[in-house]
């Protein structure tokens, strides 16, 4: 979307803004303002505030003036919600949505993911995956994601152009590797994968020197990838820069137990990680399957986050990660689409699956039958608590959680505009509407509207998206 002239003002949206304030509280602000200044930050909320009051008011207050504001107001049956967070994706894979047969992780990764991240390093071909891949989940509301690109520094640098002309917020990780992978799809040496890493920090710092919307992030692809000296060095890569890490960690069976046979000094996965000093508050773990007690205690203590991809997870026959046990020791836990080990670009759908896999957990013939009924029960996470954890939980785990998320003063507008299909009263026959699935009928109260939109939304729901204010994606119909 180009820039357009209205970038340069002030914003003013008016109507209904719902947000998370905490784990399973959904607020909602009806008829209220809030008011954006030309840098994107929220600068005032107004309750009980219309154009005119906000015109007469606030403005005045503000120093602004009315041909300088933009307003957006939010129709019948239409809220704006805090942008999606993508805490784990790979671009990559993009081409893949979808295809994983039967496979499981290891090999899923040669039979799949391996020629195709292979493939990227064909600059045009680049182009077209990571292009449509950051316009289909801008058109999903992921206004920020932590991207695992290639081991490829040129097109890992053009992954991090487009995010910044198409203006979505991200993280971009050129993938180091040296370890393990195929004999066409791996790095030299801890050597090149240090050097590579450190050119694509350097051309991010020269396109977004402040990190405003683009920031590296250090990404070892996972321990059994990495060898002992890569992993030394990226964790005081990680020291001296304070850059973020992110790696998968735990994920499946198999893996948990190579990574056991790989380094039979350190004492469990985590430790791996810890011994190389990669677990730190500022480390993005994917998936966290399989942890044990003890590695979870690890996590907490060291203050790293974790990205649950529940999509992936069942996709692969990974398992079933335990977000209530994780929680419950103050882990911040974001959501992950995890493209394409999981097979959706949609935030949206990550969390509904969260919804979903918890409940399997209290199902009294599964897998956990043994444990008490309450426990069980309580594994259940609700429509709130799904929709902080792809909100306020992704910003936290990215570092974000003072500036995204959430709507308040002094955080950034990245928001979207949500509508859902209002079915009127001489309801047409012919006509579904174009909202997609979901329909409301009028007589849901706004707790059931929005668990209608988690069940049966799609980007199709999704009207408009802003990054720190600039306008990145709208829907034509
Ligand atoms: N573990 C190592 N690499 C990958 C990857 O690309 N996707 C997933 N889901 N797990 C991994
Ligand atoms: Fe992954």
């Amino acid at each position: 979307m180009t820039p357009s002239k209205d970038e340069k003002k002030h914003q003013l949206f008016l109507g209904l803004f719902i947000h998370s304030v905490k784990l399973g509280e959904l607020k909602y602000f009806h008829n209220t303002a809030v008011f954006v200044d030309r840098s994107g930050n929220i600068v005032a909320i107004e309750p009980q505030c219309d154009l005119k009051k906000a015109e007469e008011v606030v403005f005045p207050k503000l120093g602004w003036k009315g041909g300088d504001v933009v307003v957006t107001a939010a129709e019948e049956g239409q809220f704006f919600f805090p942008g999606f967070i993508d805490t784990h994706v790979h671009a990559p894979q993009y081409p893949n949505v979808g295809i994983f047969g039967k496979s499981t992780l290891l090999d899923w990764l040669n039979t799949y993911t391996f020629p195709m991240e292979a493939s990227l390093s064909s600059l045009p071909k680049a182009h077209r995956v990571y292009t449509r891949c950051i316009r289909r989940t801008l058109a999903h509301g992921t206004t920020t994601a932590a991207y695992y690109a290639t081991i490829h520094v040129p097109s890992t640098n053009l992954l991090a152009d487009l995010c910044l002309s198409m203006g979505q917020r991200a993280f971009i990780g050129r993938i180091c590797m040296d370890n393990l992978g195929p004999d066409y799809y791996v790095d030299e040496s801890a050597d090149q994968s240090l050097k590579l890493t450190q050119e694509s920090i350097e051309h991010i710092k020269a396109i977004d020197p402040s990190y405003a919307l683009i920031s590296p992030i250090l990404t070892p692809r996972f321990a059994p990838a990495c060898s002992v000296d890569a992993m030394t060095r990226l964790g005081a890569l990680h020291r001296e820069t304070g850059l973020p890490v992110q790696t998968h960690i735990s994920e499946n069976v198999n893996e948990v137990q190579l990574v056991r046979d790989m380094f039979p000094d350190c004492e469990h996965y985590a430790g791996v990680y810890d011994t190389y000093g990669l677990l730190t508050k500022k480390t993005i773990l994917a998936h966290a399957i399989h942890l044990s007690n003890d590695e979870a205690d690890l996590i907490a203590c060291r203050g790293a986050k974790i990205a649950h991809c529940p999509c992936s997870n069942s996709a692969l026959t990974s398992g079933e990660a335990y977000v209530r046990w994780l929680l419950n020791k103050r882990i911040a836990l974001g959501l992950g689409t995890d493209m394409s080990g999981g097979y959706s670009p949609s935030i949206l759908e990550a969390a509904r699956q969260a919804a979903l896999v918890s409940n399997h957990r209290a199902m009294p013939a599964g897998k956990w039958a043994d444990l008490p009924a309450e426990e069980r029960e309580r594994a259940k996470l609700s429509v709130e608590e799904v929709l902080h954890l792809a909100t306020r939980g992704g910003a936290e785990v990215v570092g974000l959680g003072d500036k995204i998320g959430g709507f308040e003063v002094g955080m950034q507008w990245d928001a979207q505009l949500i509508g859902l299909g209002v079915v009127d009263e001489t309801v047409d026959e012919e006509d579904v509407g174009d909202h997609g699935n979901v329909d409301v009928f009028g007589w849901e109260k706004w707790d059931e509207r929005v668990a209608k939109w988690l069940f049966n939304g799609d980007d199709r729901n999704v009207k408009k998206v802003w990054v720190r204010g600039r306008l990145v994606h709208e829907r034509v119909r």
